[in-house]
C-alpha cells in the first residue's frame, strides 16, 4: 500500500456520459448528505494512519474536489504528515481559477491533472453534459502551469464514435507544451455508463495513430506500479501517455487503497463493497484499533478486476461495483 486516493465529495457539475450520465444522474439524484461525509480533520487523521502504514502519495478526487470548499483547507492539514512525499488533485478544471490554483500551491499541494476529452467545443459540449466550454478548461490548464504546477498532466477518456475523431488533434495541442496528455481507456466503473467493449478505443491503436504522425519512443515508468505507459515524442516535443486498463490490466502492481467520501475504504476501483473507518472513528476508537482495520482490509485483499475482466469471467462482470463519482477513479 503506497497511494491513498481520497474522494472528497461525489458531487459534479459535469454529466460526463462515461461517469455520471445526466440520464441516471438527474435532479432527483441522492448525493451523500453532509453529515456523512468525512470532516477535513477526520480525513486528515486517516491520512496521518495510512502514511503511518506505508502510504507516500496521496491523491484528492471527487466527484468533482473542487466543489468542496476551502479544499486547500484540507491540503493544509495533509501536507505536513511526516511520509507523505506527493499530494495531487485530479479535477475537472471548472473551478479552477487562477486564485484558487495559487491557493492550492500555497497550501502545499504539488501535482494537478485535469481532465479534457475533446478540443472540439460540440464534442466536448456533448461528453460533459452540461455544454461547458473547451475555452474555461484551457484557462484553467494556464492557471494551473502559472501558479508552478508543471508538468500538469491532462487526462482524456476515448469513447469510441464520440471523440476517437479527435486524438491527433489533442496531442497536437499538447505537444510542445509541457503538459503531458494521457489517453485512458473507458472502464467499467459502476453500473450506470453503459459501457460495452467495442465502445473501447485499444490504446495501441492510440499510439499507432499519434506514432503515424510524430513518431513515438517508451520511456521507463515514473514509479513502479504507474498507471499510465509513457510514450516521448523523438523530436523532443515531450511526452504521453496510455492508461490501458482494459486491454492490457495492471492490477499485478497495484498499490491503491481508496477513501469514499463517506470514509469507506476501498482496496480496488470496481470493489463491491469497502470498511467504513468513518464509523470506528466516530465510535471513538483508538489509532491503533483503525491501523488495525486498515492492514487488516489491506492484508487480505485480492484484488484483481481488471484482469479477471479479460479472462471474462462472467459472474466477475455481472458483480455490483460502486460508481466513478463516489469512489474517485
Ligand atoms: P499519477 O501517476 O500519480 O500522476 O496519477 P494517476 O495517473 O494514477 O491519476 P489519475 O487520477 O489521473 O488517474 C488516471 C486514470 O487512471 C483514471 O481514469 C483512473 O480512474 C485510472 N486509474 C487509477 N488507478 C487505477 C487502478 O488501480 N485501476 C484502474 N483500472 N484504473 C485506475
Ligand atoms: N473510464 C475511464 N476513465 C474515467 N474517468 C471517469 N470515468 C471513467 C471511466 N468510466 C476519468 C476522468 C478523470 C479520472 C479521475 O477518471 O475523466 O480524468
Ligand atoms: Fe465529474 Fe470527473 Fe465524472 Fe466528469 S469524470 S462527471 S468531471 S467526476
Amino acid at each position: 500500500m503506497r497511494d491513498l486516493r481520497i474522494s472528497v465529495t461525489d458531487r459534479c457539475n459535469f454529466r460526463c456520459t462515461y461517469c455520471m450520465p445526466k440520464e441516471l444522474f438527474g435532479a432527483d439524484h441522492a448525493f451523500l448528505p453532509r453529515a456523512s461525509l468525512l470532516s477535513f480533520e477526520e480525513i486528515a487523521r486517516l491520512a496521518r494512519l495510512f502514511a503511518a502504514l506505508g502510504v507516500t502519495k496521496l491523491r484528492l478526487t471527487g466527484g468533482e474536489p473542487l466543489v468542496r470548499k476551502e479544499i486547500e483547507r484540507l491540503v493544509a492539514l495533509l501536507a505536513p504528515i511526516p511520509g507523505i512525499a506527493d499530494i495531487s488533485l485530479t479535477t475537472n478544471g471548472s473551478l479552477l481559477t487562477a486564485d484558487k490554483a495559487r491557493q492550492l500551491k500555497a497550501a502545499g499541494l504539488q501535482r494537478i491533472t485535469i481532465s479534457l476529452d475533446a478540443l472540439d467545443d460540440a464534442t466536448f459540449k456533448a461528453m460533459n453534459g452540461v455544454g461547458f466550454p473547451v475555452r474555461k478548461v484551457l484557462d484553467a490548464i494556464d492557471n494551473a502551469v502559472a501558479a508552478g504546477f508543471a508538468p500538469v498532466k491532462i487526462n482524456m477518456v476515448l469513447k469510441r464514435g464520440a471523440n476517437d475523431a479527435c486524438i491527433e488533434a489533442m496531442a497536437e495541442h499538447f505537444r510542445g507544451s509541457g503538459c503531458v496528455l494521457r489517453f485512458i481507456e473507458f472502464m467499467d466503473v459502476g453500473t450506470t455508463n453503459g459501457w460495452r467493449m467495442q465502445d473501447v478505443v485499444p490504446s495501441a491503436e492510440v499510439i499507432a495513430r499519434v506514432d503515424a504522425r510524430w513518431p513515438l519512443e517508451r520511456v521507463p515508468a515514473n514509479y513502479p506500479g504507474e498507471v499510465a505507459n509513457r510514450w516521448r515524442y523523438k523530436d523532443g516535443a515531450g511526452e504521453v501517455g496510455v492508461i490501458a486498463s482494459v486491454t492490457q490490466p495492471f492490477c499485478g502492481g497495484c498499490t491503491r487503497a481508496r477513501l469514499s467520501a463517506e470514509g469507506v475504504l476501498y482496496t480496488c476501483l470496481f470493489a463491491g463493497g469497502g470498511a467504513s473507518l468513518r464509523d470506528l472513528l466516530r465510535g471513538g476508537a483508538d489509532d491503533e484499533v483503525v491501523m488495525d482495520k486498515i492492514a487488516g482490509v489491506w492484508g487480505r485483499r485480492r484484488d484483481r478486476y481488471s484482469e479477471l475482466r479479460t479472462e471474462a469471467t462472467p459472474e466477475i462482470a455481472a458483480r455490483k461495483k460502486i460508481e466513478m463519482s463516489y469512489i474517485g477513479g
